[in-house]
């Protein structure tokens, strides 16, 4: 099935349209900056511009960067407060004239990873956290996810919330170098582990391309993999949970 994948993010709002049975984006992928203040209303028209540039008239599956409880908007770290409490993928229904479904952004980069890419296959528990300008987690274990669990909000030893501490915002706005943001990261990651004793770790966004120039300073026991498809697991992964919706509402 074709849908158009769509990745909101405190930086940019991409989509591209996906092949759900291969995860495979079969269009080009298009990238309009994120609107400031990023309201309702404003994201809602850059979906729409979206979906106009690809002439896109079906399903649509959104990552969104909040937690989203049956399709309802519970928190707002990186966007307008005004998201909170509304549903979500009923508001960019309307917006764009397509059927939206709407999930948390890293469960759906996790549901591509776990499907198509990095963890495919792999049994036990698996954490994939999603480095951008927040700090995004899904939690897995043998292939189901727990939504929303938004471990980027926990205080690490030092006090400070992680992800105003290890995202990579902040890598950028204090001009780390890459080994001493990594000491950063190694932190927030030993802290999952003690809590959730992962069996892998998956580090999806833009620094999941970089693990080289930091891998040597990170010290947990479980293995530690970049996402397969890198910063394009969120559009995949949302076309994915579109999928999953609609087959589940015509069942
Ligand atoms: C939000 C999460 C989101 C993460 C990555 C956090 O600030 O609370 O819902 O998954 O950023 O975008």
């Amino acid at each position: 099935m074709k849908i158009l994948g769509i990745d909101v993010g405190g930086s940019g709002i991409k989509g591209s349209v996906i092949e759900t049975e291969t995860g495979e984006l079969t269009g080009e992928r298009v990238r309009i900056a994120a609107p400031r203040p990023a309201t309702p209303e404003t994201v809602g028209v850059t979906i729409r511009a979206l979906a106009e540039q690809h002439h896109w008239t079906g399903p649509i599956g959104i990552g969104f960067p909040a937690a989203i409880q049956h399709g309802v908007a519970r928190t707002a770290a990186n966007i307008d407060a005004s998201f909170i409490g509304l549903p979500v993928g009923e508001y960019f229904s309307k917006q764009t004239g397509c059927p939206a479904y709407v999930a948390n952004d890293a469960d759906v980069a996790g549901l591509a990873e776990i499907r198509f890419g990095a963890g495919r296959g792999v049994a036990g528990v698996v954490l994939i956290v999603t480095i951008g300008t927040g700090l995004g987690t899904a939690l897995f274990s043998d292939g189901h996810l727990l939504p929303n669990t938004e471990l980027g909000h926990i205080l690490l030893d030092n006090g400070q919330e992680a992800e105003r501490y290890a995202s990579e915002a902040v890598r950028d706005a204090q001009n780390l170098k890459w080994t001493d943001w990594g000491n950063r990261l190694n932190r927030y990651l030993l802290a999952m582990e003690k809590l959730f004793w992962p069996d892998l770790i998956i580090l999806g966004g833009g620094a999941s391309k970089k693990l080289s120039k930091f891998a040597e300073k990170i010290s947990v026991q479980a293995p530690v993999a970049p996402a397969q498809f890198l910063n394009q697991a969120g559009m995949i992964g949302a076309a994915l949970f579109a999928e999953e919706r609609l087959r589940a509402s015509i069942a």
